[in-house]
Parts: structure tokens; C-alpha cells; sequence
């Protein structure tokens, strides 16, 4: 395995390891990994013959109130688990490289970008986009990889994708979570005990919501009110948005004829976590 900090040098390997014919995988991460990257990491593995893991807390997509200093960091421990996910490069540049004096392109997904988190965190999806296109244009990868406890974030990456004819497969992977049902997060290492126990509302209102869509509830506002009172029993909790909504879109829905996302973010403490679960008749 090796480690690349310099753009430069990232973009050299790549072109050659294009011009031998091989493919390129990519794992976009911010670090402090857990098995919910290990997840990723290791479909990559089997999807193509270069795995490369970027790691880098990517400032501009944090608004000026929110945890970019605090974000969890511990590179020699991410070494190890890239190691062990046989991950062939991992690629961490600095901020100032990124974004030296003088950059100002951006790249927003419009309508996408303006629900759930993009409304609480105005500017954070354009921060992605951005970041994310930079890494593709550095890597050049085939295929690329993305978790659905994020599913905003791959649904504006798959569409940032099809909109600019970028070319890359963007793979989906599904949630892993803790033993107790919790989603693994970076920011879960911020929560205390207590709010570590408070953090499971998260999950039971979610299994709640999908229990009710299953017992042949089909209407989203009882489903948003079961699970907005899970939430709200919790005093260590504060929701900031509960959403029933289309899976493509995210447009609100009222009634489930096929498929929809339900959605959620909460504040724990001071930390903010999301889940999310589809609710499907198959
Ligand atoms: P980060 O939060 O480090 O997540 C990196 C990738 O891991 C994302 O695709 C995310 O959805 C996925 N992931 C995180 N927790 C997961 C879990 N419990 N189960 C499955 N997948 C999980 O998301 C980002 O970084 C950044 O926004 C990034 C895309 C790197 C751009 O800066």
C-alpha cells in the first residue's frame, strides 16, 4: 500500500495505471474509518484491479457553525485499516492544495441539493459535489463507491454524474450498524455514554416507521408522527427534520404507492446523526 499526499503525483499513477489497461476503484472518505468504510473497501476490492481510498476532511463542505476543526482525525489507524482492507493507494492531500488562493468553481446540484440536509446545512451538498468531481478528476476512476446512510449525497453524486456525462459507475452500499442498531458514523466517537444510549432512538424510530408501512400503513403522516414522538420521548434528542419522501426526488410524499425514503436527523447533544430506511413492498 502506499500514500499519496501530492495531487500530482495521485494523477501520474493513475494516468499509467489507465494506460496499462487496468481499472480504478475509488472510496471517497473523510477517515476515521469504521467497518461502514470496511464495507465499501471491500466491495471495491472485488469491482475492479486498483483500489484507491481518498481520506480528507473536506473543509468547504462544513458551514462556519458546524465541527470541520472537531472532526474526528486519526490517519495511523486509518493506514492500518486501509492495509488490511487491501487497499492499494490512499490518497490524502492537504486543504491548501485542494483549494489554493484563488480557487472559486463550484459545482451545485440544484434541486436535489435543496431537502433534508441541504436545507439545515446550506452549501454543504455544493461542497460535496465539488470536492468529489476534484477526486474524479484527479483519480479517474471506473467505478466509485458511496454508503446509503448518506443517501442525499449519492443520489446528488449519481446525479452530478449523469448531468456532466462523467462516466463512472457509482456504486450504492448499503447501512451497516452497530451490533444495537446505531448506524456507523465518524461523529458517533463525539457521543458520550448517555448520548450514545440516547442515539438509539435513531434506529428504533426508523424500524417503527418501517413496521407501520408494512402493517399496511400507506399514509406518511401517521408514520412521521409515531416516528416523531420516538424522537421526542428521547430528552437528549432534537429532531431537525423527519422526512417521508421519493426515493429519486426527495420530494415530500403523502401516500406510498411503490417505494419512499424515510429520512431523519437528529442532534444528539451537540452531535448530529442521520439514518435513513426505504420503505419498499419487496
Ligand atoms: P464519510 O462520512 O467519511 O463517508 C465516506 C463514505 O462512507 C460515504 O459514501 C458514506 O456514505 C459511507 N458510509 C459512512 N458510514 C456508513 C455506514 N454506516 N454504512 C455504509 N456506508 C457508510 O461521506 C463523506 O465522508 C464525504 O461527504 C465525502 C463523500 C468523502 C466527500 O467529502
Amino acid at each position: 500500500m502506499r500514500l499519496i499526499t501530492n495531487i500530482q503525483e495521485m494523477r501520474l499513477f493513475s494516468s499509467d495505471v489507465k494506460k496499462s489497461g487496468k481499472t480504478i476503484v475509488f472510496v471517497p472518505t473523510m477517515g476515521y474509518l469504521h467497518d461502514g468504510h470496511g464495507s465499501l473497501l471491500a466491495k471495491g476490492r472485488e469491482l475492479g484491479d486498483i483500489l484507491v481510498m481518498s481520506i480528507f476532511v473536506n473543509p468547504i463542505q462544513f458551514g462556519a457553525k458546524e465541527d470541520y476543526a472537531a472532526y474526528p482525525r486519526d490517519l495511523n489507524n486509518d493506514l492500518k485499516m486501509a492495509e488490511a482492507n487491501k487497499v492499494d493507494i490512499v490518497f490524502s492531500p492537504t486543504a491548501e492544495d485542494m483549494y489554493p488562493e484563488g480557487f472559486q468553481t463550484y459545482l451545485d446540484v440544484e434541486r436535489l441539493s435543496n431537502h433534508l440536509c441541504g436545507l439545515a446545512r446550506p452549501g454543504h451538498f455544493r461542497g460535496v459535489a465539488t470536492v468529489v468531481i476534484k477526486l474524479f478528476n484527479i483519480i479517474k476512476p471506473d467505478t466509485a463507491l458511496f454508503g446509503e446512510k448518506d443517501f442525499q449525497q449519492l443520489l446528488v453524486i449519481k446525479r452530478m454524474v449523469q448531468d456532466l456525462n462523467i462516466g463512472i459507475d457509482v456504486v450504492g452500499m448499503p447501512i451497516i450498524r452497530e451490533e444495537d442498531g446505531l448506524a456507523m458514523s465518524s461523529r458517533n466517537s463525539h457521543l458520550n455514554k448517555s448520548e450514545r444510549k440516547a442515539a438509539l432512538c435513531l434506529f428504533q424510530a426508523i424500524m417503527k416507521g418501517k413496521d407501520m408501512y408494512e402493517s399496511g400503513i400507506k399514509d406518511a403522516e401517521p408514520i412521521l408522527k409515531e416516528v416523531r414522538n420516538i424522537i421526542e420521548e428521547e430528552p437528549l434528542a432534537v429532531v431537525d427534520y423527519i422526512r417521508v419522501c421519493d426515493i429519486n426526488t426527495l420530494e415530500d410524499l403523502e401516500k406510498i404507492t411503490d417505494k419512499a425514503l424515510l429520512a431523519l436527523a437528529v442532534k444528539i447533544g451537540k452531535t448530529r446523526l442521520v439514518d435513513n430506511i426505504v420503505l419498499s413492498n419487496s
